[in-house]
């Protein structure tokens, strides 16, 4: 073995790479819970390429046959079954992790100090992971397959100047959702979007390993090397990580392998029940609905009437994320020595997030309709608080966000007014307007967003 690995690394600088990427990186001593989801989310990625490439060798991509090949994969293929249930229930475990490895960063301010560009990457990987899971979708070809492709490619028809439809038929390929639209999804989704996403995930790893881990404490363990030339509050990835992943990674099998077993479809949370029906392009389901990881910002675009003004909303509420950098540019990175106001305004948005993700999967009534609105406009105004919390600022500064949030709120209220619903434009008014009172005007009347004490190694940027 040591002379095949000898062999190898006079022709390929096989142990210089084990030695920078793992032995030989140090990473923090004090990762916790939250630093599991990054290989969670690799080996998903694997998972996802494996059972993908399996289902392949018996799926067809056409529109006459896709759905009786699934339904024959699951009932005639040998283990069929198993492979397109990891295959389904390993994308919602995606996106779990991905939205807490997120999460983690969030709290950890881990975009900050030269991280920028790992989180640019990341949100990149977001994005593309969204294009694959909606692609991914169509690929059945059953009922919501079908209507949910249709309902969001005819989102690009809101963009003006006949430019929108133009673009829509475009993507489909066809003037509906059709064979066409189905083979290029099929292209894109088992080949273009796996290597994309492949190729990002390597930068993103590579871009950590130059800045180095962030951790729960907001140490930056490179400023403080030992006289080994290490770092003194890091330790070897290898062996310390990747037995703490090996155990994270388990932890997530026996999850997974409940889900995939026992609850594959997950109350229709994972499949819906629509989708054991195949497509029909002359019956609509009662309630389109897509797939719960896009919901949050499915109910942002409903809760806007005008369609155009809708899907603006709807991109900017994921094109904002890749400016969290750039927007909360505190020197303490760490929630854990931020004031509880700001502990506070993370858990609302985390609420705001779930609470939008549960609206987007209901049928839209009056009082809901309403709801998504005010959830909409919270969240948005998380990203102009974050901002205001950046630094220390004058309580005038806090006053006039306070009062331009809410001649905003005012004025959008103003535009849509709506005779029969007064009373409920009114009492949903208070949703954003305590928002405010409590975390635009709190720190001027309180002391809630003063950073705590931060121990000597936790620096500053
Ligand atoms: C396929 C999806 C992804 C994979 C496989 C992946 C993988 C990883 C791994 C292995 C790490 C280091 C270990 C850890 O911190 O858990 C990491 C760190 C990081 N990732 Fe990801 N990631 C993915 C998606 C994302 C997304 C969507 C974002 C944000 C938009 C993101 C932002 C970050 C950040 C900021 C760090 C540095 C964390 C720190 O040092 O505290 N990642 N990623």
């Amino acid at each position: 073995m040591r002379r095949l690995v000898g062999w190898i690394d006079a022709r390929f600088p096989l142990i210089s790479l084990w030695e920078e990427h793992v032995s030989r990186y140090y990473a923090p001593k004090n990762f916790n819970f939250w630093y599991y989801f990054g290989s969670i989310a690799l080996v998903i990625l694997v998972i996802q390429i494996v059972t993908g490439i399996w289902l392949t060798m018996n799926y067809k991509p056409s529109a006459d046959e896709a759905f009786a090949s699934v339904e024959s994969i699951m009932r005639d293929v040998e283990w069929g079954w198993l492979i397109r249930y990891m295959h389904s229930v390993g994308a919602s475990f995606f996106f779990v992790a991905v939205y807490l490895h997120m999460f983690r960063a969030l709290i950890y301010g881990s975009y900050k100090g030269n991280r920028e560009l790992i989180w640019l990457l990341g949100m990149f990987i977001y994005v593309i992971l969204m294009a694959e899971a909606f692609m991914g979708y169509l690929l059945p070809w059953g009922q919501m397959s079908y209507w949910g492709a249709q309902v969001i490619i005819s989102l690009f028809g809101a963009i003006p100047f006949g430019i929108g439809e133009a673009l829509a038929l475009w993507i489909r390929g066809d003037y509906v959702v059709s064979d066409a639209t189905l083979n290029r999804f099929f292209a894109l989704h088992v080949v273009a979007l796996p290597l994309a996403l492949l190729g990002v995930v390597v930068l993103h790893i590579l871009a950590l390993h130059e800045v180095g881990s962030n951790n729960p404490d907001g140490v930056e363990i490179k400023r403080n090397k030992g006289p080994d030339g290490n770092p003194r509050d890091g330790i070897p990835f290898h062996p310390y990580y990747t037995v703490k992943d090996l155990m994270g990674v388990t932890v997530f099998l026996f999850l997974f392998a409940i889900v995939v077993f026992f609850v594959p479809e997950f109350g229709g949370w994972f499949l819906e029940k629509d989708n054991f029906v195949r497509a029909d392009p002359l019956r609509t389901p009662e309630h389109i609905v897509p797939l719960w990881y896009f919901t949050p910002f499915y109910a942002i675009l409903r809760a806007i009437p005008d369609k155009l003004t809708g899907v603006l909303a709807m991109g900017a509420s994921i094109f904002v994320l890749f400016f969290l950098p750039w927007i909360d540019r505190h020197p303490v990175k760490s929630i854990r020595y931020r004031g509880p106001l700001f502990a506070a305004l993370i858990a609302v948005f985390v609420l705001t997030f779930v609470f939008l993700g549960y609206l987007g999967t209901q049928a839209p009534t009056r009082v809901l309709g309403e709801l998504g609105l005010r959830f909409g406009e919270l969240y948005f105004s998380f990203f102009i608080v974050l901002w205001l919390y950046s630094r220390e600022r004058r309580a005038s500064v806090h006053v006039n966000t306070f009062i331009v949030l809410a001649v905003l709120i005012a004025a959008a209220d103003v535009i849509r007014f709506d005779a029969g619903k007064v009373g409920l434009i009114l009492w949903s008014a208070l949703i954003p307007l305590v928002y405010y009172v409590v975390f635009v005007i709190g720190p001027i009347v309180t002391s809630l967003n003063e950073p705590r004490p931060v121990p000597e190694r936790v620096v500053y940027r």
